[in-house]
C-alpha cells in the first residue's frame, strides 16, 4: 500500500499513531492529578518494563495530561555519567514558567533558588569560563538549595517550589526517563525529597520510568521506597489491544486486515509495542492492497526481522565488548536450556531470568570470574537483574536474536 501514507512509527520515545492499552494508567493519572490539586497525598509514580514496551511514550502522554490539568511539568532523561543537579534544574525551570504565577517577584525569587541549585554543580575551585551556566535569566539566590548536599538541596527546592505551584492551586510534576540510570546518590535523595514532600502535601511529584530493576535500585538506596512510589509495570499489549494499535491507525486509512492477518502479527510481535509498529510498517509496503492478509505478513517478516537485526538488536549488542558478548550468547543458551527443562519442548520465553550459575555453566567458569562483564551490562541496561542470582534480558526476544546469530 501507500508508503506515504503508511501509519506506523517505529522508534525510541515515536509517538504511536494509537496508544493502545494504556487507558487504565491514564485513568490513574488523572485521579492522582486531582488529587494532589485537592491536597490529598498521593506517592509519586514509577513505571517500569522491558525495552521497547512504551515507557517513554507513556510518561509523555501523562506528561500531557499534567499539562491539559495546568501543571507546570518538566522533563528528562537521566544518563549514568550525569549528575542530578542540572538537567533537574532545567526541568525545574521549564516548570515554573509554565505554572504562569502571577507574581513576578515570587518567581524570580524561586528562579533564583533554582539557578545556584544548578550552580553547585561546578566544583568550587572551576575557573569562571569553565563554569557552566544555567539558562535563567535572573540572579540566582544564595543560602538555599545551595548547600552542596544534594538531599538537603533537594527537599528545599521541592519545597520552595511546591510553594509556588500551591499558591495558584496547581501542581509541578517531574518526569523522569531511564531513572535506573541516576546516580545512586541522587537516587537516595530524590527519594528523600519525594518523602519529604508527600508528608508536608505539597503538590509535587515525580514521574519515573525504567527498566524492570528500577525498583529494587530505589529500595536498595531507601527502604521506605516501596511505600513511596506507585508502582506500575508496563508490559506487552494483551490481543485486543495489539489488534487495536494496528486496526487502528489503519482505518484511519481506509485500510484493514482479515482475522488470520491479525493472528498472525500477535504471533511475531507477541504483543511488544516496539514491534507492532516495526512489523506494521513493513506489513504496509509490502501489502498490495486493503484488506491485508497473513500472507502478506508472512512475507514481510523475513525484511521486518532483518531490520530488527539492525536496528533494534544489533544496535545494542554492538555496545558490548567482546567478553560481555560472550556472556550475552551464554545467556541465550541457557535461557534456552532452561526453558527446556521446565516446559518440555515450549519456546523459550525470554522474559524469564536465567541463574547466574546457569551461564557460568554454559561457559565452564566460576560465576565469580563473570561479574564484570555482568555488571559491565547491567550498567549499559542490556541486561537486568530483578532477583539475587537471576539475570535476564532487557530487550524482548533479545535470546532468540542471538541463537539465530551464532
Ligand atoms: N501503547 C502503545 N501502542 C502502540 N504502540 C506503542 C505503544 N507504546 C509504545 N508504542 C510504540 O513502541 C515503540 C517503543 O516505545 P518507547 O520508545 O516508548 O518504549 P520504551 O519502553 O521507552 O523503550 P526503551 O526502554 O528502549 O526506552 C515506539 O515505536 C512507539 O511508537
Ligand atoms: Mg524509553
Amino acid at each position: 500500500m501507500d508508503p506515504i501514507t503508511n501509519p506506523y512509527a517505529p522508534g525510541a520515545g515515536q509517538r504511536p499513531p494509537e496508544l493502545a492499552g494504556r487507558d487504565e494508567q491514564l485513568r490513574t493519572f488523572d485521579v492522582v492529578l486531582e488529587r494532589i490539586a485537592r491536597g490529598r497525598a498521593e506517592r509519586s509514580i514509577v513505571l517500569t518494563g522491558l525495552r521497547g514496551v512504551g515507557k517513554t511514550v507513556l510518561l509523555n502522554a501523562l506528561r500531557s495530561s499534567a499539562v491539559r490539568a495546568d501543571w507546570g511539568t518538566g522533563k528528562f532523561e537521566a544518563r549514568p555519567d550525569q549528575r542530578l543537579r542540572r538537567p533537574l534544574a532545567a526541568a525545574a525551570h521549564q516548570a515554573v514558567r509554565e505554572l504562569g504565577h502571577p507574581r513576578a517577584d515570587d518567581v524570580d525569587q524561586v528562579l533564583g533558588i533554582i539557578k545556584s541549585f544548578a550552580l553547585r554543580d561546578a566544583p568550587s575551585g572551576a575557573k569562571l569560563r569553565d563554569k557552566w551556566q544555567p539558562g535563567i535569566d535572573v540572579p540566582a539566590v544564595t543560602g538555599r538549595a545551595d548547600s552542596g548536599d544534594i538531599e538537603i538541596d533537594l527537599v528545599e527546592l521541592f519545597t520552595d517550589i511546591g510553594g509556588l505551584a500551591a499558591d495558584v492551586g496547581k501542581g509541578v510534576a517531574f518526569f523522569i526517563d531511564e531513572m535506573q540510570d541516576l546516580d545512586p546518590e541522587d537516587v537516595s535523595a530524590l527519594c528523600a525529597a519525594c518523602h519529604e514532600i508527600s508528608q508536608s502535601g505539597l503538590p509535587v511529584i515525580v514521574v519515573g520510568a525504567g527498566l524492570p530493576h528500577l525498583p529494587a535500585v530505589l529500595s536498595a538506596s531507601k527502604s521506605y521506597s516501596e511505600r513511596l512510589f506507585r508502582y506500575s509495570r508496563i508490559d506487552r499489549l494483551p490481543r485486543e489491544a495489539a489488534d487495536q494499535a494496528l486496526v487502528g491507525p489503519a482505518s484511519e486509512e481506509e485500510c484493514e486486515f482479515t482475522p488470520e492477518a491479525l493472528d498472525e502479527m500477535y504471533a511475531v510481535t507477541a504483543g511488544y509495542p516496539y514491534f507492532i509498529q516495526a512489523y506494521g510498517k513493513v506489513v504496509w509496503d509490502v501489502a498490495p492492497t486493503s484488506p491485508v492478509t497473513a500472507q502478506d505478513i508472512r512475507v514481510a517478516v523475513p525484511e521486518a526481522e532483518s531490520e530488527l537485526a539492525v536496528g533494534f538488536f544489533g544496535s545494542r549488542f554492538e555496545r558490548a565488548t567482546p567478553a560481555e558478548r560472550e556472556y550475552l550468547r551464554a545467556m541465550a543458551d541457557a535461557a534456552l536450556v532452561n526453558s527446556h527443562e521446565q516446559q518440555g519442548d515450549s519456546p523459550a520465553d525470554e522474559r524469564e531470568a536465567v541463574p547466574t550459575s546457569a551461564v557460568a555453566d554454559v561457559l565452564g567458569r566460576k560465576p565469580q570470574s563473570l561479574s564484570p562483564a555482568r555488571d559491565a551490562l547491567i550498567k549499559k541496561g542490556l541486561i537486568y537483574s530483578g532477583e539475587r542470582g537471576l539475570i535476564a534480558f532487557t530487550v524482548p526476544h533479545f535470546g532468540r536474536y542471538l541463537r539465530t546469530q551464532s
